[in-house]
Order: C-alpha cells, then sequence, then structure tokens
C-alpha cells in the first residue's frame, strides 16, 4: 500500500549505474516513495534482490533466458514477474507517477515512450531515446501532457538554470565536458588505448559504454543533440566547454551578459535527486562541494581533431532526419566492438563515420522508420567490423592524404 503523500515510482535500467543510485535515494527515503516496477536487461540476481528490497509490485527482465533465475528468485515474494521486451514494456505501463528511463541505448526507446504516453513524469537518462527520436518524443510527450525531467547532469543543470518563461533572452547554451580519461593524449597514443583504460573516468562512475562515449567525446555530442531536443535551442547556439574538474555541470548565456551555471561535485545523486522530488528537493548524500579545497576551476575548447565524434555529432545534428540515428547506432556497434578488442580505441569514430557515409540522411517521421534507420546503421557498421574494413579505410586516408602533400 502506498502511504497519501508517496510517489509511485518506476524504475527501468534498476540494476546499472543510474538505475542503482536511483534506488541507493528511494532506499534512503522510504517515507516518500513506493516502488511500482523494475526493469533489466538480464541481471536476475540484482533485479530481484532490488525488488525484494523496495517491495516492488513487478519486476521484468528483457532477456528471456533470465526468466527462471529471476522466477526462482522471486518464488513466494508475492512480486509479480515476467520476461521479454514485452515485460519490459508493461514495467513502463504500470500505474507510477514518475518512472526513471535509464536503460542503456537506443533499446530504451520504446519502453521509454511507453512511459511518455502514460503522461507521467519521465525522468530521462537515456539521452539515446531523445538523440533517435527526439521530434516524435517532444511530440508524444505534449499529445500526452507528459512531464519529461532531464537527468544527465549537464541538461539537469541547463534546467535549473534555464528561465523558461523568458527564453528570448537566452542567448546560448553551454555544455561542459571533462574531456574524458584521454583528453591530453595524442590521436596516435589515444590509439593504443584499452577498454580497460578508456572506462576508467577521472570524475564520474558510471556503465560502461557511457564510459567509453566519455573517452571519444562521444557523449558529449550525444549530449549536443539531446539539449538540441530537449531545450529547442538550434545546433549553432549550443557550445561545448572542456571542464576537467566536471564541477560546473553546464552553463547558460543570456543578453544582458549573465551566465547562470549549476555546480556540484560529480555524484549522479545530485542531478537524480532534484528529478526524484522535483518540484522539491530532497536531501542527498553526496560530497558536498568545498571550492576553497578545489582552489581552481580550469576551462578550455574542445578539439574536434583528436576527437571527431564531437564534430561527427554536430553534423549529424545539421544533416537531421536518420543521421543522429545512423550516428547512434553506428556508435554503439562501435563501442561494443572496442569493448570486445575487435576494433581499436580510435577506430570507434571511424567506423561511425564510415557508416554515416555510407548511408545518406533521409527523413524519418515515426518509429518504423527510426527501426529502419538503426537497423541498417547496424547492420553496415559490423559488416565495416567484421571485414575489418576500418583499418584499411584509415589506410587508405592517410596514403591519399601522403599522394596530395
Ligand atoms: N551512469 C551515469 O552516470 C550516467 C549519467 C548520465 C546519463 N546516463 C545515461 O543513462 C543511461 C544508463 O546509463 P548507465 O551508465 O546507468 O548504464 P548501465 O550501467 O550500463 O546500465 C544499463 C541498464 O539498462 C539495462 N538494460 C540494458 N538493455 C536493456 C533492455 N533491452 N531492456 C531493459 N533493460 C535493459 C541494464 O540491465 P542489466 O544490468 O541487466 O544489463 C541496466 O539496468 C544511458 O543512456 C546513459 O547515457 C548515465
Amino acid at each position: 500500500m502506498s502511504g497519501p503523500s508517496q510517489r509511485r515510482i518506476s524504475v527501468l535500467g534498476s540494476t546499472g549505474s543510474v538505475g542503482c543510485s536511483t534506488l541507493d535515494l528511494v532506499e534512503r527515503h522510504p517515507e516518500r516513495f513506493r516502488v511500482v516496477a523494475l526493469a533489466a536487461g538480464s541481471n536476475a540476481a540484482l533485479l530481484a534482490d532490488q525488488a525484494i528490497r523496495t517491495r516492488a509490485e513487478f519486476a521484468a527482465v528483457a532477456d528471456h533466458a533470465s526468466w527462471p533465475a529471476l522466477k526462482m528468485a522471486l518464488s513466494g515474494t508475492g512480486i509479480e514477474a515476467a520476461a521479454g521486451a514485452d515485460a519490459v514494456d508493461e514495467a513502463a505501463r504500470r500505474d507510477a507517477d514518475w518512472t526513471m528511463a535509464a536503460i542503456v541505448g537506443a533499446a530504451g526507446l520504446a519502453p521509454t515512450l511507453t512511459a511518455v504516453r502514460q503522461g507521467r513524469v519521465v525522468a530521462l537518462a537515456n539521452k539515446e531515446a531523445l538523440v533517435c527520436a527526439g521530434a516524435l518524443f517532444a511530440a508524444e510527450a505534449r499529445d500526452a501532457c507528459a512531464t519529461i525531467l532531464p537527468v544527465d547532469s549537464e541538461h539537469n543543470a541547463i534546467f535549473q538554470v534555464f528561465e523558461t518563461e523568458r527564453r528570448s533572452a537566452v542567448e546560448k547554451i553551454i555544455l561542459t565536458a571533462s574531456g574524458g580519461p584521454f583528453r591530453t593524449l595524442s590521436s596516435a597514443v589515444m590509439s593504443t588505448k584499452t577498454p580497460k583504460e578508456a572506462i576508467a573516468h577521472p570524475n564520474w562512475s558510471m556503465g560502461l559504454k557511457i564510459s567509453i562515449d566519455s573517452a571519444t567525446m562521444m557523449n558529449k555530442g550525444l549530449e549536443l543533440i539531446e539539449a538540441h531536443h530537449l531545450f529547442a535551442m538550434p545546433e549553432d547556439r549550443i557550445d561545448i566547454l572542456v571542464h576537467p574538474q566536471s564541477v560546473v555541470h553546464s552553463l547558460v548565456a543570456y543578453v544582458d551578459g549573465s551566465v547562470l551555471a549549476q555546480l556540484g561535485s560529480p555524484d549522479m545523486r545530485t542531478p537524480i535527486a532534484y528529478a526524484l522530488a522535483w518540484p522539491d528537493r530532497m536531501m542527498a548524500p553526496t560530497p558536498r562541494l568545498d571550492l576553497a579545497a578545489l582552489a581552481q576551476l580550469t576551462f578550455e575548447a574542445p578539439d574536434p581533431i583528436r576527437f571527431p565524434s564531437l564534430r561527427l555529432a554536430r553534423d549529424a545534428l545539421r544533416a537531421g532526419g536518420s543521421a543522429p540515428v545512423v550516428l547512434n547506432a553506428a556508435n554503439e556497434e562501435a563501442v561494443t566492438a572496442f569493448a570486445d578488442h575487435r576494433i581499436g580505441f580510435t577506430e570507434i569514430a571511424s567506423v561511425v563515420e564510415a557508416v554515416l557515409e555510407t548511408l545518406p540522411s533521409t527523413g524519418v517521421h515515426d518509429l518504423e522508420a527510426v527501426a529502419a534507420a538503426d537497423r541498417a546503421a547496424r547492420v553496415t557498421a559490423t559488416g565495416l567490423i567484421d571485414r575489418g574494413l576500418i583499418g584499411n579505410r584509415r589506410a587508405a586516408r592517410v596514403a591519399s592524404a601522403g599522394a596530395a602533400d
């Protein structure tokens, strides 16, 4: 039973980094929250443990192979459970007031849209959903009267300082970027880096995919597209600024020269707590900012030569249509291939670039078109990776550049 003032919440992607941080906050405030549904990909053991701990009503696992383990772990608990994509969708449909969308990658698009269609408050961590279907997403949210709360620390920061009622006074948005673990390295050195080195983020503790995206800076490219959709801001009014300390989470510049920023320690529980309590605020056990101890905050321009993903994402946003879908899907395949040691670190961006060159942008007016563009990009990317064509492309480029010199 939920209390009269308890917020009924569901967490999609509960076993991941954002999902675990969300439940950490929820479990610290049992009087404020009632857990309705939890959903995960395949980690049945952790999902069952979370469902029992939080007394969730329903637990869904996407992977059918994980169903026996989930069923056994929850037997006799009274918690309903199910497996498969439909079960994850049901978790998104269950009667909650607030849903955390924290599934990683384009896999999160359908269940996140299902939550949006229920007209709820949707706390959005799954940036790939917005990258793939930003315009459709906004239309669905409008039609269903859903509220989207950005959870990404940068977008949450902007949300906190963006004066919506004075939108015409906003000159630009400035997204900060840590620069990742390879911020100061040359491309040649980066090309030798292993997955283990790429996921060792200097400031943030995050899931594997976003950690690798941070190292290539594709994460900032995806966030650029995310910011464009969330704040209806044109691409040329969104800047990226490297800020290695990850303390200033992003800034909004106004026409009178004022620049408003949100600051905090690099701990996702601050933006998640903001979204959980919105429109109020709640206590979060995050390290308090000690600016005197930090002494220095530094900023620098990003380098699109060493980090070509930034340029690719900007170009994809400008091209519109299927280009952001293709960018995202090719990146997901390339990141998986790098994590599996099938391609090198700098080849991630080469795969994305090659796929974007192979598949010119087409219009995407519905979810079927998004799914088709996503599939085509994945087939093209895996084809290039499996046939070892990425190294060859790069060698050919270097040779032709040499011939032209
Ligand atoms: N981590 C951060 O600090 C952070 C910050 C800002 C934004 N984000 C964004 O938040 C999202 C989640 O990131 P993360 O770092 O938390 O990722 P993560 O640690 O890899 O967790 C991903 C979650 O998604 C679940 N999942 C994967 N495929 C699924 C499917 N088909 N159906 C249902 N659930 C599925 C996973 O379940 P299993 O555990 O069972 O595989 C896990 O619960 C990403 O879009 C990321 O860009 C993350």
